[in-house]
């Protein structure tokens, strides 16, 4: 027999019709009532239970948590905020939930919380509808490159080259633990890396997405990126996803149009086919608010937030506008900046570009030609020498969403800032090929998806929309 999901019983006409469904018991009231949830959609169903007729034994294990399967009818229910119901026939108890034991009782936990049980989280509708939001949100993302005809590349997640320049990567070694390489002072040869060879994990496959678009035209990534940045913030992760086209023949401004079209269909796409989740994160995000004091609410719901977004253009300024906006501002009456921009030259913080897009534009924000110091060692310098074809789109509520530039195509240019900027240029001589043999202008950016997906569904730490987060403190899952 077919076994239906609960989202389909919402919407379907299935009244009277014969139903079977699995799934997770939420809540039990008065031996009769169970809210069952089987993941599908943020809505629980209710099923009546026959008491009368049901061993005791069993009544006993349908507690919260405990996995059930049921078959029954289908009826319209006369209970509040729901308009069927089923009417149980048959309930079998397929896995029990210690009601004493099981972390996730039918109350509200605080995030905190729930994050030490990260492999129980999404039991809650929360998390849930998070990671329904988080899944929609990857499909648009394909349907969109795919649609607009890009190739999906899948780049290395071992390698030996520092896309970022950083310095912020994590080591990958061949260490056997039963058998670890041993120094002659008995402490473990950590040098012996990659069979041999010194490698880490990706921090960006722009290169690699590089050298795929000067053969396919247009490419992108989405795959796992580390950053061994010990950044214990609410924006930053050591593992992350990025989406990372790249295109050649495309320009800055090119690249400018291609990420606010990317950017404004998945969002879009969450808002058509998400909307009983985003209702219910709508719901949470203003009982949170409430909880705030008043000078911190976020002045705007989830919906408008998205809109805000949506219907806006993009505000296109250069780096050397916002730094004069910088330096004449303050965040609010009373308050400097914490750092205080007093200089052509300054990275920004994160607060300065929540000032941009929240107080000053009041619109999402591209910022581009970056000074050439604080930038990359691949992006295109321009012509004045000291500022790079660089562009970051910034949010409100999350700051930083993508890093893209145009990438220097000319060879000579390149190897010199390579050498400048003291990086090896042997780990690099097949990027550099790529500008020997046919090269040409070429851009692309790199989306940082959990910033999407906290910006989407108006959680406010980035812990909250990955399911296994890794941050320092926390990779025990
Ligand atoms: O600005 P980033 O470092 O740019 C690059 O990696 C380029 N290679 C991208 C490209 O041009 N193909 O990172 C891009 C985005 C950031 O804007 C941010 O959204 C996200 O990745 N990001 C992080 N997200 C979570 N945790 C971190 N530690 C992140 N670091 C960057
Ligand atoms: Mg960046």
């Amino acid at each position: 027999m077919k076994v239906h999901r609960v989202k389909d019983l919402l919407v379907e006409d299935l009244l009277l019709q014969e139903i079977y469904v699995k799934g997770w018991v939420r809540t039990f009231r008065s031996n009769r009532f169970i809210a069952l949830n089987d993941g599908s959609t943020i809505h629980n169903i209710q099923c009546v239970v026959d008491f009368e007729n049901t061993p005791e034994d069993t009544l006993k294990r349908i507690t919260t948590g405990a996995a059930i399967q049921i078959k029954g009818t289908l009826v319209e229910s006369s209970g509040k905020g729901q308009k069927v119901e089923i009417q149980v026939n048959q309930l079998d108890i397929l896995g029990d939930s210690h009601p004493d034991e099981y972390p996730i009782q039918p109350k509200k936990h605080s995030l905190e919380f729930l994050r030490e049980k990260a492999h129980l989280r999404t039991r809650t509708s929360t998390f849930s509808a998070v990671m329904r939001v988080r899944s929609a949100l990857s499909f648009a993302v394909h349907q969109y490159f795919q649609r607009n005809g890009f190739n999906y590349v899948n780049t290395p997640v071992i390698t030996g080259s520092d896309a970022e320049g950083a310095g912020e990567m994590f080591r990958v070694t061949t260490l056997d633990a039963k058998k670890p390489p041993l120094l002659e002072n008995g402490e473990v040869d950590y040098k012996e890396d990659f069979f041999g060879k010194e490698t880490n994990l990706t921090v960006s496959g722009q290169l690699e997405a590089e050298a795929y678009a000067m053969s396919l035209g247009k490419v992108y990534t989405f795959g796992p990126t580390f950053r061994a940045e010990n950044s214990n913030t609410s924006r930053h992760l050591a593992e992350f996803w990025m989406i990372e086209p790249e295109v050649a023949f495309m320009d800055l401004d090119g690249n400018m149009d291609l990420a606010e079209d990317f950017i404004k269909y998945v969002v879009r796409y969450a808002l058509d086919n998400c909307q009983d989740d985003l209702d219910f994160l709508e719901k949470r995000l203003i009982d949170e608010e409430k909880t705030k004091p008043q000078s911190e609410r976020s002045e705007m719901t989830l919906t408008e937030k998205l809109h805000f977004v949506l219907d806006n253009n993009f505000k296109r300024v250069s780096y050397t506008e916002a730094i004069d906006i910088l330096k004449n501002s303050k965040p609010n009456k009373k308050k400097k900046f914490q750092y205080p921009i007093d200089a052509w030259g300054a990275d920004l913080q994160s607060e300065h570009e929540r000032f941009l897009v929240e107080k000053h534009f009041k619109c999402p924000v591209i910022l581009f030609d970056y000074p050439a110091k604080i930038k990359a060692f691949y992006m295109r310098l321009n012509d004045d020498g000291k500022t790079v074809r660089a562009m970051d789109i910034l949010f409100p509520g999350i700051g930083e969403i993508v890093g893209g530039s145009q990438r220097e195509e000319r060879y000579d240019v390149l190897l010199e800032k390579v050498k400048a900027m003291g990086i090896d240029e042997k780990e690099l001589w097949w990027y550099l090929d790529l500008r020997k043999y046919g090269t040409a202008v070429h851009s692309g950016f790199g989306l940082g998806f959990e910033r999407l997906v906290l910006f989407t569904t108006g959680m406010t730490n980035i812990r909250d929309v990955i399911p296994f987060p890794r941050t320092p403190q926390n990779a025990e899952f």
